[in-house]
């Protein structure tokens, strides 16, 4: 989320990637240009970085120069379930570095969402049907507001999609796992960008709002920490290592599934995940072996 979650991303995906032999990077991107939609320089930043793939959602339009963008790249989908005449690519298919095909699409949910979206359901299986016969790895973004709805499309979808993960609220969920029939889930993934702050937003703008009833404008947050990482060249590499040694999440399923945050899937299907919430945090993401 905006210039704070971009100056993370530089720092810890290239990074992220090596240590890891990461073949595919798919990330939210729709709060990425100063925290309300993409543009083309952005979108260069993040492929620079690291980033193969990137979804959209609500904010899909937030921005005029974002049309552009949606026509001429193949590397970013808006949600399948708006109009079928809405500009954008509705399923990016693409090849991962180990060589597998891998479809990536989002879904938008439609409970306390402002967009007007069809059944994300029925979106979804509409795209599965479609898939290429040489694609076995597909992941679902489900953006939306409810953990009801997204836990209801990870039920429907099990079996059938490699992973299912949720964006949106910015708020890193603790429900990661592999369903019964081999789909990995987690409901929300949280958001990469502003620790201190509320959901990206500067924090004192929001509380301010909310206490006086007032509008704030809602700006994105700065963040403290990510400016001294900038600022002090010497202790970059030093700060960068601390939040990439920091906090690999450890809860009950980790427990269960040894280093993995997800159990191993009866199937196959998804061999071992885990998510990561590295604190002081700025990096929210899930990681899957499939
Ligand atoms: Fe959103």
């Amino acid at each position: 989320m905006g210039r704070p979650g971009k100056h993370v991303c530089s720092q810890v995906i290239p990074a992220l990637v090596r240590e890891r032999s990461i073949d595919l990077v798919i990330a939210n991107a729709e709060n990425a240009a100063a925290g309300s939609g993409l543009t083309m320089p952005m979108f260069a930043k993040l492929r620079h970085y690291g980033v193969d793939v990137c979804t959209m959602g609500d904010h899909v339009y937030k921005r005029h120069e974002t049309l552009a963008l949606l026509e001429s790249s193949d590397r970013v989908v808006r949600p399948a379930n708006l109009p079928r005449e809405a500009t954008g690519r509705e399923l990016a298919v693409v090849t991962a570095r180990n060589g597998a095909r891998v479809a990536v699409f989002t879904v938008l949910g439609r409970t306390f969402m402002n967009v007007r979206a069809d059944c994300p359901f029925h979106a979804a299986d509409r795209l599965l049907g479609s898939l290429p016969a040489d694609v076995k790895t597909a992941v679902c973004d489900m953006h939306a507001e409810t953990t009801s709805e997204k836990v209801a499309l990870g039920w429907y979808l099990d079996g059938r999609i490699t992973a299912v993960v949720g964006t949106h609220t910015h708020i890193q969920t603790a429900d990661e796992r592999v369903l019964p029939r081999g789909t990995a889930y987690i409901t929300d993934l949280g958001m990469t960008g502003p620790y201190d702050s509320v959901l990206g937003r500067d924090r004192y703008a929001v509380v301010q709002s909310l206490v006086t009833g007032v509008p704030h404008p809602y700006n994105v947050a700065t963040d403290e920490r990510a400016a001294v990482r900038r600022d002090r060249r010497d202790g970059r590499r030093e700060r960068a290592g601390a939040v990439d040694r920091a906090g690999e999440h450890s809860g009950p399923a980790a427990a269960a599934a040894g280093a993995g945050g997800l159990t191993r899937s009866s199937s196959g299907k998804v061999i071992a995940g885990a998510r990561l919430r590295r604190e002081p945090s700025l990096l929210r993401c899930c990681l899957l072996w499939v």
